[in-house]
């Protein structure tokens, strides 16, 4: 399972990259926004310094909703560095989209996607990575967790090459049911990625250890 980390901040993707396990990352307006990045050039200089950070995709979402601008925007993206995935919106330009993208030998990740039926339509314009949102699922009373599940068996199906990427994740329960389920990728905060440190037992144990340790060693 890969690990992505779903942020624009670029001390936590740094501080996540450092544990060793980080694949890559993922944004979206929101987080850019969140981070005070503003402006087609200095969105454009960020995602050059995230690349540079970590070894691995970096997801960079479009903001066009029509094809042409969706192109444009995508191949702009696409150029900044070759670890750049065009995010695409699941619309109907959007999968026209991926599809020209898919030939041109650029990748992509297909987001807002809330069904099998969108994943579906997702793998078949070729798309690189699908991304259902789970958290916004839960928050609607539907089960974000079956639709990973869904989406896994109908890939597995068909053998369909698009990667299914878990997203909206929100809390540590979710990756390790993603886990289970068999998510090629899991987006996550940092605070889930080093929540999967975390056991009392481990604290306690480590605590006997060193006590111990001490008591033959002082
Ligand atoms: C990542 O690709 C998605 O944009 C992100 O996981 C959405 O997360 P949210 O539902 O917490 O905003």
């Amino acid at each position: 399972m890969k690990f992505f980390i779903d942020t624009a901040n670029l001390k936590e993707i740094q501080e996540a990259n450092d544990l060793g396990v980080l694949d890559g990352v993922t944004t979206n307006p929101s987080l850019m926004a969140k981070e005070g990045i503003t402006g087609k050039q200095n969105i454009l200089e960020h995602y050059v310094k995230i690349c540079n950070l970590v070894e691995g995709d970096v997801s960079a979402e479009v903001v066009a909703t029509d094809y042409e601008g969706i192109i444009r925007e995508g191949e702009e993206l696409a150029s900044l560095h070759k670890n750049i995935v065009v995010k695409v919106p699941m619309i109907k330009d959007g999968v026209k989209a991926i599809k020209y993208f898919a030939k041109k030998g650029i990748k992509t990740n297909c987001t807002l996607v809330f069904s099998a039926g969108q994943a579906i339509l997702a793998a078949k314009a070729g798309a690189t990575y699908v991304s259902p949102f789970i958290g916004r699922l839960d928050d609607v009373a539907t089960d974000g967790l079956q639709l990973i599940e869904q989406i896994v068996h109908i890939y597995d199906n068909y053998s369909f090459e698009t990667q299914v990427l878990a997203a909206s994740i929100r809390h540590v329960m979710h990756l390790v049911q993603c886990a289970e389920i068999g998510a090629d990728v899991a987006t996550c905060p940092l605070s889930v990625i080093t929540g999967l440190l975390k056991h009392p037992l481990t604290d306690i144990g480590l605590e006997k250890f060193l006590a111990d340790y001490r008591k033959g060693n002082s």
